[in-house]
């Protein structure tokens, strides 16, 4: 592992500095510090003040059981999720409240009211029990962003069914690798999606994918684009949604769930070739996403709330379904892409929906900048009064567009770093309260120890090094599904005692931190995990290539760009074509999101003596630095051939 020390050095001279404007701060829900103070004071006593903000079946014995690395929140303690974010709220005035409003790519809208959502989800969880799926099976939702996916999520959690919400941008061979690791019995997906008005062919991808899965009992169709799809409904096998949901009884008794039974998993790239299937439970993590969707977002009764994410990944699993449910919120879901059918399509809808709390990726905004002002411009962007980002870094460029041209200059941005590991928010600011400094997350949340170390693990005051977390916090992945032994490997092992999250951080003289990127072999594509190795192996597996070798390079929009360098077997001539085969291969294998954006064909890998590839060297390479040290290499010839031949390429 190295620490890659980036231009985002400059960053600690940052000196722009934005307190919370009175207006907001009068307003918000955390209005003062002291709520760090009393976290930090008893952290346990802290969370279990607001598991009391959720309906419980039954009241935990003990807050924390903390075996490390494993640990166990609320111990002993009964509760439903899906009756937390639906149940608790239609006995009230919410009961005719929008849940979710969901924008068709192709403009049309469709609102469900917590009632509308409670008879779906209790008749979907009466479907899926009829097809006999029993508390802890596994169910694999392969589904476009359309309503369907949160209702059969929330069916799955009021049934006591662990989901796996696979992307709809993964392809089959992904799909087959994530229904067979979990061992799923039913296969949620639809004929296909909409993607810029092309048809992503879900149910085809399916079918491909459970030639070679054995668990999958029975198939549940969804019909989104009807005749467009030409799909094949195998008999005995596929079912459609509307035809099941037709009879379905109206209620269906939610099932009362441990605190630690398995709500979901979900799968993310490791530093190893195989993802890694996380797993959350139900307690702890609805207690970590509802306290921080309330107290990040400033989320009120009257909100309109709109995380810009897709489902298939963490963020919208905790932010736009349970967080924002379990608070009563009214969630805003978009199915498309932003530039559908033009570039102004977010403002559209945020003009449409008068949304109130936006939040979205790094990568989305600064494809916003390249696009220009006019768009934003078109609209009345006026209801807006709190900005969110996630997923990577942002450079304080990019925090100030956004700041001027999405929020007028009144909104705070809620810079927040976390993980799919972490299930929750943990270093964010508090708008109401944290004075923002364009470009880092700022502090950690109350109740959350995380801390930057050395090599050593010895802690850094200010500076860069590893980030590490220091205590158990509710919505932290319990382990990796089937794999125990993974979980202490890849996260408590680094450091002992402090679980290592991946990512280089710097801790500025005011103590807050600055997020530098992954040390390890995780690139972040566009927001996106990918995993260097995942690339390396799909692209191994082509019947011409010897060896590769796979970075992530500094792009201005997507944050990294995979460059894949790439030696081909004895006697193969290289070629564009070969290499627009290979791109093709990548994404067969994977997704689209692991398309690497350049291939290099090299003779050689640069080596050191015992055979590693030193992948620092190829990085220097790829964003055009002098290279660094090359005295462990064992033939320094072969990267400055490969430097050269890049050079040329550029050229
Ligand atoms: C990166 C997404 C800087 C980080 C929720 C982390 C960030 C990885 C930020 C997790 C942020 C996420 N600033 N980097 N605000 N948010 N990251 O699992 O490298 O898809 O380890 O979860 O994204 O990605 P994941």
């Amino acid at each position: 592992m190295e620490l890659q020390t980036k231009p985002i050095e400059a960053l600690l001279e940052e000196e722009r500095v934005f307190a919370p404007p009175k207006k907001f701060r009068e307003q918000a829900i955390i209005k003062d510090e002291s709520v760090y103070k009393k976290a930090a004071k008893n952290p346990e006593k802290f969370w279990e003040e607001i598991a009391k903000e959720l309906e419980w079946y039954k009241k935990w014995r003990k807050v924390l059981k903390w075996k490390p690395p494993f640990a166990e929140w609320f111990v002993g303690g009964k509760i439903n999720v899906s009756y937390n974010c639906i149940d608790r709220h239609v006995k009230t005035f919410r009961k005719n409240k929008a849940a979710i409003i969901w924008e068709g790519e192709l403009g049309e809208t469709q609102i469900l009211t917590y009632w509308d959502l409670y008879r779906e989800v209790n008749k979907f969880a009466n479907v899926l029990r009829s097809l006999g799926v029993k508390k802890g099976e596994r169910v694999t939702i392969y589904l476009p962003m359309i309503p369907e996916l949160p209702i059969a999520m929330l069916a799955c959690a009021r049934i006591g069914a662990p989901h796996s919400v696979v992307f709809g941008g993964f392809s089959a061979e992904s799909l087959r690798d994530r229904i067979n690791d979990a061992q799923a019995k039913i296969l949620i997906t639809a004929d296909g999606g909409y993607r810029r008005g092309n048809i992503v062919p879900l149910k085809k991808n399916a079918d491909e994918a459970l030639k070679e899965t054995r668990s999958i009992e029975k198939v549940i169709v969804v019909r989104r684009v009807g005749e467009k799809a030409q799909i094949e409904m195998k008999e005995g096998r596929d079912l459609w949604w509307h035809e099941l949901m037709k009879d379905a009884p109206s209620y269906a008794e939610p099932e009362k769930m441990d605190s630690e039974d398995m709500l979901y998993i979900l799968y993310t790239s490791g530093t190893t070739g195989k993802p890694k299937g996380i797993v959350h439970t139900t307690g702890g993590y609805l207690v970590g996403v509802h306290i921080t969707t309330k107290w990040v977002f400033d989320l009120k009764e009257e909100d309109t709330y709109w995380c810009t994410a897709d489902i298939g990944w963490v963020t919208g699993h905790s932010y736009i379904v349970y967080g924002p449910l379990s608070n009563g919120a009214t969630s805003l879901m978009y199915e498309g892409a932003p530039d559908y059918p033009d570039k102004d399509r977010f403002w559209e809808i945020v003009e449409k929906h008068k949304v109130t709390i936006f939040y979205t990726a790094p990568t989305a905004i600064r494809t916003f900048m390249k696009w220009g002002e006019e768009y934003p411009r078109k609209h009345d962007l006026s209801s807006l009064r709190l900005l969110g980002t996630v997923g990577e870094p942002i450079n304080p460029e990019a925090w100030m567009w956004y700041y001027e041209n999405i929020g007028g200059k009144r909104c705070p941005i809620v810079d927040t770093w976390w993980q799919t590991e972490t299930g929750m928010i943990m270093i964010t600011p508090l708008p109401g309260v944290t004075r923002l400094k364009p470009g880092s997350a700022t502090k950690p949340f109350p109740g959350i120890e995380a801390d930057i170390v050395d090599d050593n693990g010895k802690s850094i005051k200010t500076g860069a090094g590893y980030l590490v977390l220091k205590r158990p916090w509710p919505a932290m992945l319990r382990t990796i599904y089937g794999d125990p032994e993974r979980y202490v490997e890849q996260y408590w092992s680094r450091f002992p005692g402090m679980y290592f999250t991946g990512d280089g951080a710097k801790r500025d003289k005011d103590g807050y931190f600055w997020l530098l990127g992954r040390v390890d072999d995780v690139i972040n594509v566009a927001g996106h995990r990918v995993s260097t190795m995942e690339v390396e192996s799909a692209l191994v597996d082509h019947p011409l290539v010897a060896e590769a070798a796979v970075i992530g390079r500094k792009d201005e929009l997507k944050g990294q760009a995979i460059t894949a360098f790439v030696t081909l077997k004895e006697g193969v001539e290289s070629s564009s074509n070969l290499a627009d085969d290979l791109k093709r291969h990548v994404v067969k294998k994977i997704g689209a999101i692991a398309r690497p954006e350049e291939i290099i064909f090299t003779a050689e890998l640069p080596k050191t003596r015992s055979g590693k590839i030193m992948r620092r060297l190829l990085r220097d390479i790829a964003e055009g630095r002098a290279l660094g040290d090359t005295t462990t290499l064992s033939d320094p010839a072969v990267i400055r051939e490969l430097k050269e031949k890049y050079e040329e390429k550029e050229t």
